[in-house]
């Protein structure tokens, strides 16, 4: 399927997700069930200035599908320069994405992020600019309070020449609480055919159903994830075991390690064990050990035990959203 002009195997992507879709979260979910994955936002003022923490959040590997780079900046220029930075390192992104759904006022303080959509002038110059530089520019941002705000808003994006606009039903006010509304997804998808991807709240089989059910091209797949990294597999009826659970976070682990250095992969693998460990006997205390570890092999060691300790039941993406229930 085509999904904002890029080819992709199935509408589930994997979000943009700051400090956490690093390269070997992405190659992770390529390799389970991810169609489409998305670079940590990037900087532009971090790609001209030349910062190489900027340029290290841009390693690619062989094994990734898809991927986009997502941008962010204050200014059409910025952006584009900053874009070009990125061509010009010759990685091959299938696409650009800008954020314009951030909340933080770290980035909206200086008019980045969700700032953006109170200045859909800026917004449609940055869309504009992008486009001129031959990929598929994608998108992301956040309903308003008001829905005809939204509608406008995409509506201005799509004139600008958007191929795919993400929506993220929680305001900026909302950050990341309360429930994310679905119906203004369902107007946008209604209103705009072949535009509109969905985010917020994904965390079972029957949201992404629901998303798919509006229309949404692709369904962004984020925090849920987290909550149980098997998700996307389990959409295409692939179900794991909990030794299986186990042993591919053991090999992420590994790789982990490799590509980032001990000190992020036990980062990174402290977001994953926890919601895996879940389900093997005993769980509340391996979780408590595995948050608390202080190396990468100590780890590994309590998921070993984890694996060791499991009822070889099959549990659904709705047991992973229990707590503690074993
Ligand atoms: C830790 C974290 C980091 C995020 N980083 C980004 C980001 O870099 N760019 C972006 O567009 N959205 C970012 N988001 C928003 C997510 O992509 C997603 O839209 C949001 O979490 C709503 O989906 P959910 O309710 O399923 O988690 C982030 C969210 C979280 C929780």
């Amino acid at each position: 399927m085509i999904a904002g002009g890029i080819e992709i195997e199935t509408p589930l992507c994997l979000a943009p997700l700051a400090g956490v879709t690093t390269l070997p979260v992405r190659e992770f979910f390529s390799q389970h069930g991810a169609s489409l994955t998305h670079t940590e936002m990037i900087s532009c003022a971090g790609l001209i200035r030349d910062n190489a923490k900027t340029f290290d959040m841009l390693k690619v590997s062989e094994h990734e599908k898809p991927l986009i780079v997502q941008l962010f900046g204050n200014d059409d220029t910025l952006v584009v320069e900053g874009a070009e930075v990125v061509l010009k390192m010759g990685v091959r992104f299938s696409g650009f994405g800008v954020n314009m759904a951030c909340p933080m006022p770290k980035i909206t303080r200086n008019g980045s992020g969700a700032a953006l959509m109170k200045n859909p002038e800026l917004a449609a110059k940055m869309v504009k600019g992008l486009k001129g530089l031959g990929l598929p520019v994608w998108v992301k941002t956040r309903k308003f309070e008001n829905d005809d705000d939204t509608l406008r808003f995409v509506e201005v994006l799509a004139e600008a020449g958007a191929d795919n606009v993400c929506i993220h039903g929680r305001t900026c006010a909302q950050r990341y609480e309360g429930v994310a509304d679905r119906e203004i997804v369902r107007k946008a998808a209604d209103r705009f055919p072949g535009l509109i991807g969905a985010s917020g709240d994904v965390k079972t089989s029957e949201d992404i159903r629901e998303y798919l059910s509006f229309g949404c091209v692709e369904i962004m797949l984020a925090r849920g994830i987290i909550c149980n990294p098997y998700m996307f597999e389990e959409f295409g009826g692939h179900v794991r075991t909990q030794e299986g659970r186990l042993a591919e976070i053991l090999k992420f682990s590994y790789r982990a390690e490799e590509l980032s250095g001990e000190h992020k992969a036990l980062v990174l693998l402290k977001r994953f064990a926890g919601s895996v460990l879940k389900y093997s006997r005993g769980s509340a205390e391996l979780r408590r050990q595995a948050m608390t570890a202080d190396s990468v092999y100590r780890l590994r060691e309590i998921i070993r035990t984890g694996a060791m300790n499991y009822d070889n039941r099959i549990y659904t993406d709705r047991d992973m959203l229990k707590e503690d229930n074993v």
